[in-house]
């Protein structure tokens, strides 16, 4: 099942994330759809909060960039990004939820993880590049954290008028949406 992707201005774009107490039934349809969910935008990473979930998970797929070597496709439930590190470096981020929109961010290159596979495994490793770029995004999401948030104040202000169209359902976006103030 394809979720709507829920839009910039969705109080649970804000929330921190609760962490998933059991692998269930509910789970296991819930990561596929959300991997069915991230393919039909052409997402590279979607968080639970993205559809309407508060939960600790999100998926990733970061097989289709290009200069990367392997890439991952794979979900993370109950991550903990234990330390960061190397010199921050800014790449352009955009998000399924804030469409139309992308920003340089900066963030440190390599993490090291620990999260519950999709077998209910707990697992610790290390990601570094375009993976753990995408990882770093995502992570944001549970803990209620948008890309928008890392730019500067001036930036932010720029982006208002954009932001709150976004909110009201203005903007042109392939896939389907649900927007917090759509009248
Ligand atoms: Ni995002």
């Amino acid at each position: 099942m394809i979720y709507p992707i829920r839009a910039y201005g969705d109080p649970i774009l804000r929330a921190e994330c609760k962490k998933i107490e059991e692998n269930d039934e509910f789970l296991k349809k819930l990561i596929s759809d959300m991997y069915e969910t991230m393919d039909a935008s052409d997402g590279v990473g979607l968080a639970a909060p993205q559809i309407g979930k508060n939960l600790r998970l999100f998926t990733v797929d970061s097989t289709h960039f290009p200069d990367e070597e392997g890439g991952v496709r794979q979900a993370f439930i109950n991550p903990v990004i234990i330390e960061e590190h190397g010199e921050e470096w800014e790449f352009e981020e955009g998000c399924l939820s804030i469409p139309e929109i992308r920003e340089n961010v900066s963030r440190p290159p390599k993490l090291k993880i620990q999260y519950i596979t999709e077998d209910w495994e707990s697992k610790t490793e290390v990601f570094e590049g375009l993976t753990a770029r995408v990882i770093q995004h995502e992570y944001d999401h549970i803990e209620g954290i948008l890309f928008t948030d890392h730019l500067s104040a001036f930036k932010k202000q720029l982006l208002k008028g954009k932001l709150s169209n976004i909110s009201r359902g203005k903007v042109n976006v392939r896939y389907r949406m649900k927007f917090p103030k759509r009248r």
